[in-house]
């Protein structure tokens, strides 16, 4: 990994990515791509080079991947899930048609790919609780549908043109730095900016819903640990199950409640929401990634939750 493109780089995960990867290889390029609207700004901006980079537009990508010899790209334009159920067609666009142009341009020009997937591409027949590597993914929702034939059409390039491609399953992501737009599990981001601002929290999820969460350095060292991995000693590809902690809204508020005694929360139920969250796992197994590339967390729900209050009351009071 030398010279990287990252597309998506102003969003939840890409923001925070390409600050991480620049760090990391101070004398390689590493673009950060975005779409028109979302231009990087400040330090995102001033450390290294941009450029205008949407995946439905495979001409403009391929310039990019030319003018600066990219060698990896991190894929993560996405709409999320809540969004993906408004605009179904423009998600599949957005995360099939443009990874088609990816996995062409990986092709001809030596790339490495990473696209991640989601504990969204399990659906209701999955088993929910240590939720195997290798198991029936039948998933609901579109977002599901587009992270199943993510990981099948990288598994595809890997197999039938020796494209690098290699991703793991995010479990909901969790950061203080940029806010996720539109998915299921944002409510555990919302809930913090909530309880450090003194406000009540009304959460969108039901009690007793569980779901992997992992806090976004944790995240973040996946996303390089798996690029940079041995390939010889990969059995998988696409994708990894990574996990670190699983909670549901009880669980969560009590122990922001430790930390901000008198934090409020009620909940108003999003059927939407409330429906997508019930058809993921309660918890994934990740045994698979730990044993492969050495994946192990750092962050558990009690050094998340001191690290994203003393974050916030820093950035919001
Ligand atoms: N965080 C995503 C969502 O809720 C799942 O990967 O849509």
């Amino acid at each position: 990994m030398k010279n990287v493109l990252v597309i998506g780089s102003t969003g939840q995960i890409g923001s925070e990515l390409t600050m991480k990867i620049r760090r990391m290889i101070p004398e390689g390029n590493v673009v950060a791509g975005y779409i028109k609207g979302a231009e990087p700004k400040g330090e995102l901006l001033e450390s290294g080079p941009s450029a205008e980079a949407d995946v439905c537009d495979g001409e403009r990508l391929l310039g990019i991947v030319k003018k600066y010899k990219i060698d990896t790209i991190y894929n993560l334009a996405a709409l999320l899930s809540a969004v993906a159920e408004k605009r179904p067609q423009l998600a599949w666009h957005i995360q099939i048609d443009g990874l088609m142009n990816i996995l062409e341009i990986a092709r001809e020009n030596g790339c490495a790919v990473f696209t991640p997937s989601s504990i969204g591409s399990f659906g209701p027949e999955t088993p929910r609780v240590n939720t195997p590597q290798d198991t029936i993914q039948r998933p609901r929702s579109m977002y599901g549908c587009t992270k199943v034939a993510t990981e099948l059409l990288s598994d595809y390039y890997f197999h039938k043109y020796g494209v690098d491609t290699r991703s793991v399953r995010f479990p909901g992501l969790i950061s203080n730095v940029t806010l996720p737009g539109g998915g299921t599990t944002d409510y555990a981001v919302e809930i913090y900016y909530a309880a450090v601002k003194g406000e009540e929290f009304v959460c969108p999820i039901a009690p007793g819903t569980f779901m992997d969460m992992m806090y976004m350095p944790d995240a973040l060292k996946a996303a390089v640990d798996i690029m940079n991995a041995d390939p010889s000693k990969l059995v998988h590809r696409n994708s990894f199950n990574i996990a670190s902690m699983s909670f549901d809204p009880e669980i969560l508020r009590a122990k922001i409640s430790e930390h901000i005694p008198g934090f409020r929360m009620r909940y108003e139920v999003d059927p939407v929401r409330q429906a997508i969250a019930e058809s993921w796992p309660d918890k994934m197994d990740d045994t698979c990634a730990r044993e492969e590339w050495d994946w192990r967390p750092s962050y558990d729900l009690e050094g998340m939750t001191a690290d994203m209050i003393s974050a916030l009351r820093k950035k919001l009071l």
